[in-house]
């Protein structure tokens, strides 16, 4: 047998973690969502979705990985043999395809725009120029396509190298990079006319504006910003050496996910408002307003190009993440090679992927629940598939794991302070699924 895979150094570590973490989430969802949910008031409840969900199921998603050193599945029928645990890997395998589908597809989007921009495509164009130029490219049949296609297959290759090789290696270049385009942005943005508008909107609560279903919406886009709830950080954990510390590496990768999400939403906010553009534009945000913006500064078309460089990016160290999800279940469970699998995930979450494109487009006449297929599966990842894996993955640990185990992954085998214990069983055991179970019913208004 193989020697297992594994990270080779702790900033591997992180950053491949925190490269899962940091995407298009952050960048193209969070703004949207929050400009869609009134501004200051979504973004505390999203910190204390954060702190009291998103941070004890991440360190509970490490401890099942690295203590079993399997994959999303395998994971729970080591744990828990003859039971239906591994309904909760199984669920996060189909949350996988479900967002790497429309996640292919933003991304693509996104490549798509770096051309246009550097290319200098948007001059002189208006907003509601900007609004036409997306949407007809959005709902064209072909480009979109070809661009997520194009991205599906780069997803492919670096999770085909491996992980030291293939996602570390990645990660740790291209997360720094990231880091430094958005501060440039935030420099460009914070000094337009009109930034403290943008700020107001972001950072001052009125929570008048925000409904119960902001507060749901909120709670799904932490579990979906932090990767959690459908077994990547699970992955990721089996990859980590026995002697990372679990608990800091997830309070980082939670700080840095918060901090660009909040860096970005600089970026954005300054610009939207500098530029009056309507903060509750929708999925649309980033792509209708960014654009305009940026041809009317100096150097617009560079900080244009940057910025959906760093958006192509960040979109990237997320989707082999995704992918691996898949990829580790088959060639450990089944032996598959790694190549041939990761051929056959990407193709067939790319099928998926071609219909969540084609509907914004042909196939925008066809809508369950008022959704197209593409609005469908985001909402059906981030809102339910992955609150409920959250939920169970807490109830597993706080309830039925071993206690021996939790204690020996969080202390490194007592090498480490064990102050922090009872804090972290009592978030596991109580807050996150009263905190989860709440919002939910009241989200799909059962209650
Ligand atoms: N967290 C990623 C982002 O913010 C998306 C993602 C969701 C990755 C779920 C893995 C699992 O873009």
């Amino acid at each position: 047998m193989v020697e297992r895979d594994s990270f080779g150094t702790r900033l591997g570590v992180l950053a491949a973690a925190a490269g899962s973490a940091i995407g298009l989430g952050n960048i193209w969802r969070f703004p949207y969502i929050l400009g869609k949910n009134g501004g200051g008031a979504f973004l505390i409840i999203y910190l204390i979705c954060i702190v009291i969900i998103g941070i004890p199921i991440m360190i509970s998603e490490f401890i099942i990985g690295r203590s079993t050193k399997k994959n999303a599945i395998g994971a729970f029928k080591k744990l828990a043999p003859k039971t239906p645990w591994s309904i909760i890997g199984w669920m996060g395998l189909l949350s996988a395809i479900a967002v790497l589908s429309f996640y292919g597809v933003v991304a693509g989007w996104c490549m798509n725009y770096v051309v246009s921009t550097a290319t200098n495509t948007f001059i002189g164009k208006t907003a509601q120029d900007m609004t036409n130029i997306f949407t007809s490219f959005t709902s064209s049949t072909w480009s979109p396509i070809l661009w997520q296609l194009l991205f599906m297959f780069i997803t492919g290759y670096i999770v085909v190298s491996g992980i030291k090789d293939g996602i570390e290696k990645y990660s740790k270049i291209l997360m720094p990079v990231l880091l430094i385009l958005i501060i440039i942005l935030d420099i460009r943005a914070l000094t337009l006319d009109r930034a403290n508008e943008g700020l107001k909107f972001l950072f001052e609560p009125n929570f008048n504006q925000l409904t119960l279903n902001g507060v749901f919406i909120a709670l799904g886009h932490a579990f979906f910003s932090l990767s959690i709830g459908m077994g990547t950080m699970l992955t990721y954990g089996s990859y980590i050496n026995d002697s990372e510390n679990l608990k800091s590496t997830a309070l980082k990768v939670c700080i840095a996910d918060t901090v660009i999400a909040i860096l970005a939403g600089l970026a954005i906010f300054p610009a939207v408002f500098a530029y009056g553009i309507k903060p509750d534009t929708g999925a649309g945000l980033a792509f209708m307003s960014l654009p305009l913006v940026f041809q009317q500064m100096p150097l617009g078309n560079l900080f244009g190009a940057l910025f959906f460089i760093l958006l192509t990016v960040a979109a990237l160290t997320s989707s082999i993440s995704i992918l691996e999800v898949i990829v580790a279940y088959f060639t450990e469970e089944y032996n598959f090679s790694r190549t041939k699998i990761t051929i056959w995930g990407a193709s067939f979450v790319s099928i998926i992927g071609i219909i969540c494109s084609l509907s914004n487009g042909v196939l925008k006449k066809y809508t369950i629940f008022n959704m197209n297929f593409m609005d469908l599966m985001n909402y059906l990842s981030a809102n339910i598939l992955l609150p409920l894996g959250g939920l169970l993955i807490s109830i597993f640990v706080g309830y039925y794991m071993d206690k021996k185990i939790i204690i020996t992954q969080l202390y490194n085998n007592g090498t480490l302070s064990n102050k922090s214990i009872s804090l972290f069983m009592f978030l596991v055991k109580i807050v996150s699924p009263i905190a989860i179970i709440f919002v939910f019913l009241k989200g799909i208004k059962i209650i």
